[in-house]
């Protein structure tokens, strides 16, 4: 029999891609992507790129959802992945102190230099704000979790319990007794709730991933302050903004702040294998695991597996070495000033903001005739079609990936990696510059595909 041969698999069915989604996956998906034009066939990637059978590279704005802040397949996390995989080490050995996780933990705890100092590795961000949900109950005797308006917490029951959106909460049943939700920046509204003395936890996004929002004000000290004198726990969720996506290690730094937990994950895998990590005050750990008995009362079977440890090893020695947390910040304030400055000639342009390597164009109704009245008309079929039409430009004609920040909203949402240049920068401003100078034609090419999607979706509805 012949001997598996990955690469060989890869070559000969090479262009399958869709065909095979369609058959056994997710054929909504399949069909989405390609009524946006996003349905390419990839064949590999490096750096901030990635690049087609053909070999066009497509700069990469959305980096897998925030992952790659260090550049795809960094050599070096990949030379550990591969070092690793040679030295036969004994993986998941279960009943065993490893030493690979010991030392990943030991690195987080350093990094989030606060109270939290006990690590629990999981394997995904949603798995990390259940531990984080569970360990408040347990350690407060409390049964609520509060979580703040337009908020992403991931997909799984208790995640998705505390994601208050109906378009992921509709048609799931019953959520999660308990799980309540604030209006965002609104300190008063989440006294009123803290007050009752029955919450176990207050969970927020330092920077929400959705809409790219945060508090110009001192809400979140406030909240932290709130929180503590309620007897509430004060959980970051910094699935996304961990890692320096923001600019600074972890988000909650920008405010100072001194969380109770913290969640991980995405950045931590190095973009390789899945790694992620709820991180707690050593009380509140051991409010679970209380007694011998109850030694893996909570536990996943792959959590503190090898090569994720490698990886999350890896990428923080990369994110260090490469002083990448710094480049976050400096390159995402002057992509923030170069985009500001579009306001000047774009009326479309609402609001540019952002953190780091987190940003958000936002659009609002324009200023010419025409272009109002095609907005208007756009607008009433479908709330956030225009930023679709940008964002098939930017893929279709400058061949940058972006996505659409969240559902009812239209604005474009950018994830860069840490590693861009000016140059990178300056190809992603000047290309928005003329996707939106194309968008005030109203005959042109760009309302012209506008239309086509609204029919498509038009005709997806009826087909169902
Ligand atoms: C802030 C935040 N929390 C949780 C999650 C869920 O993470 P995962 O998709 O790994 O389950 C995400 C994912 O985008 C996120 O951005």
């Amino acid at each position: 029999m012949k001997e598996f041969d990955i690469k060989e698999l890869i070559e000969s069915r090479f262009g399958e891609n869709y065909d095979l989604h369609e058959k056994y996956m997710n054929r909504t998906l399949a069909t989405v992507l390609k009524t946006i034009g996003f349905d390419k066939h990839y064949k590999s990637a490096k750096g901030a790129y990635i690049y087609d059978a053909d070999g066009t590279p497509y700069l990469d704005f959305l980096t897998g959802y925030g992952v790659f802040g260090m550049g795809r397949n960094h050599p070096v996390i990949a030379k550990a992945v591969k070092d690793a995989i040679d030295m036969d080490l004994p993986n998941m050995v279960q009943l065993d102190c490893a030493l690979l996780s010991g030392l990943l933990a030991e690195r987080i705890v350093k990094l989030l230099d606060n109270r939290c100092t006990a690590v629990f590795f999981c394997n995904s961000g949603t798995e990390a704000n259940e531990g984080a949900i569970k360990f408040a109950r347990a350690h407060t005797k409390r049964n609520r979790i509060l979580s703040m308006s337009s908020g992403y917490h991931g997909l799984t029951y208790g995640s998705l319990s505390i994601t208050k959106s109906p378009h992921f909460q509709d048609g799931y049943g019953q959520m999660l007794p308990g799980a309540g939700n604030v209006p965002h920046y609104d300190i008063g509204a989440l006294e009123a709730e803290l007050k009752k003395g029955d919450v176990a936890g207050f969970i927020f996004e330092p920077v929400q991933g959705k809409g790219v929002n945060y508090p110009l004000d001192d809400y979140f000290p406030k909240a932290q302050e709130l929180c503590r004198k309620y007897g509430t726990l004060f959980i970051a969720d910094e699935v996304q903004t961990g890692f320096g996506r923001t600019g600074k290690w972890f988000g909650y730094q920008h405010w100072n702040l001194d969380p109770d937990i913290v969640t991980m994950a995405k950045a931590l895998s190095g973009g390789y294998v899945p790694c992620a990590a709820f991180v707690t005050t050593r009380e509140i750990h051991q409010s679970s695991f209380s007694s011998l008995d109850r030694c893996v009362v909570h536990s996943t079977t792959f959590g503190r597996n090898n090569l994720a440890m490698v990886c999350g090893l890896a990428t923080i020695s990369v994110l260090e070495n490469e002083n990448m947390v710094e480049k976050s910040a400096t390159m995402g304030k002057l992509l923030l000033d170069k985009l500001d400055a579009l306001k000047e000639k774009h009326s479309f342009i609402k609001e540019v903001r952002g953190k780091g390597m987190v940003l958000a164009i936002e659009f609002q109704e324009p200023k010419g005739i025409g272009q109002k009245l095609a907005w208007k008309s756009l607008k009433l079929a479908n709330d956030a079609l225009f930023t679709q039409m940008v964002v098939t430009s930017m893929i279709d004609k400058h061949h940058i990936l972006t996505q659409v920040a969240s559902h009812g909203l239209d604005a474009v949402k950018i994830l860069p990696p840490f590693i861009v240049t000016e140059a990178e920068i300056d190809k992603f401003v000047n290309a928005l510059d003329d996707v939106l100078e194309n968008a005030a034609n109203v005959t042109g090419p760009l309302w012209k595909f506008g239309t086509r999607l609204l029919k498509a979706s038009m005709n997806n509805k009826q087909n169902r």
